[in-house]
């Protein structure tokens, strides 16, 4: 896959001019083509030819910076069917999920398609990717934004639309899949099928929305016996204004998208070797009560006598307190 050709602009490619006042205008060069804006027009035959990151000039005088969209410009401006992965949770994905080139992946909903683009990108064209979707609407959304990047259907891809829980069975062999994403609501009722398709050692990494997921999904990755213990993480990424002495963090951010977690396929019949962990935090325990006591938390515990100062201090503060009060009160009566 290629997805991102080099040389100069040709017939059929994507470009994105900016334009004045930082406007972004996004373009597929034809033949005969021409962006009007109420700046004049821009001929698509102006561009073809010219080397990515050239400046052209419309009719109106206005000049346009035109280079081709990354990847990451193109998943955040392509038609959406259900909600994207962002750049920044895909780059986590691909390294927590150790996606490698050549690997046999396997992902799930595919909803718009984005992860997918990052995924093919990660395997390479040695990789397979297998994606399944229930919604066939969905799946056709994925289908036009991974054709429109990559400009062709990769051979290396397939879109499998059904459920999840079922079809996997039916489309891999067991233990033949290298590495699982799974981007939907309800991730715990496939971890099953999953851990049936993943060859020992594989990963298998779940992106959810909700803290309830997050913890829903590793309580059943952890009952299930068959994965290392899960281990979860969220991307918040801020960036900085960088212009001369005006340096210093964006006024804005995206906060909240989703939080990550992962576990790795253990060989068939082993069993981990105990995790020295605390107790369940399904419920309380006097355990989990002794956590929040301040040597746990890391506060040193107070001593009786420095209590007792600690008392005495508090205590000269409020009478000090209630004097002045007192005090004030009286000079007003005598005023
Ligand atoms: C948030 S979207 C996925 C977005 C996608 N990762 C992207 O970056 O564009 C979730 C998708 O999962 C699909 N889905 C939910 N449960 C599923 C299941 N059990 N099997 C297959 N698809 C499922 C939904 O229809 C929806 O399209």
């Amino acid at each position: 896959m290629s997805g991102r050709p080099s040389g100069p602009f040709r017939l059929g490619d994507r470009v994105q001019l900016t334009g004045p006042k930082g406007r972004l205008h996004t373009i597929t060069l034809r033949e005969g083509g021409e962006m009007h804006t109420h700046h004049g027009v821009l001929r698509h035959a102006d561009l073809v030819g010219l080397p990515d990151g050239s400046v052209v000039t419309g009719s109106g005088g206005h000049e346009y910076l035109a280079l081709r969209p990354l990847l990451r410009d193109f998943v955040m401006s392509m038609p959406r069917g259900a909600a994207i992965v962002y750049p920044k949770d895909a780059a986590q994905i691909v390294a927590e999920a150790d996606v490698f080139p050549g690997a046999v992946v396997v992902e799930a909903g595919v909803g718009s398609g984005a992860l997918s683009l990052w995924l093919l990108r990660a395997i390479g064209p040695q990789g397979r990717l297998v994606s399944f979707e229930r919604r066939e609407d969905f799946a056709e959304v994925a289908r036009a934004n991974v054709e429109t990047f990559v400009g062709d259907t990769p051979k290396n891809w397939e879109v499998v639309v059904g459920d999840l829980a079922t079809a996997l069975p039916e489309t891999l062999p067991a233990a033949s899949v290298d590495r699982v994403v799974l981007d939907m609501l309800a991730p715990w009722e496939c971890i099953d099928v999953v851990a049936d398709a993943l060859t020992p050692g594989g990963v298998v990494l779940c992106y959810v929305a909700t803290a309830t997921q997050l913890s829903r999904v590793a309580e059943y990755l952890r009952g299930t016996g068959l994965f290392t213990d899960p281990e979860g993480s969220e991307t918040m990424v801020r960036g900085w204004h960088v212009e001369g002495l005006a340096v210093r963090p964006d006024h804005r951010m995206i906060a909240h998208t989703g939080f990550l977690i992962w576990a790795r396929r253990l060989a068939p019949g082993a069993v981990a070797p105990e995790q020295k962990r605390r107790a369940s935090k399904s419920s309380y325990s006097d355990e989990d009560v002794e956590l929040w006591t301040p040597g746990a938390v890391g506060d040193r515990e107070i001593t009786d006598k420095n209590l007792r100062k600690r008392v005495r201090e508090a205590r000269r503060a409020a009478d000090a307190a209630i004097e002045a009060q007192r005090r004030e009160g009286a000079s007003d009566a005598s005023a």
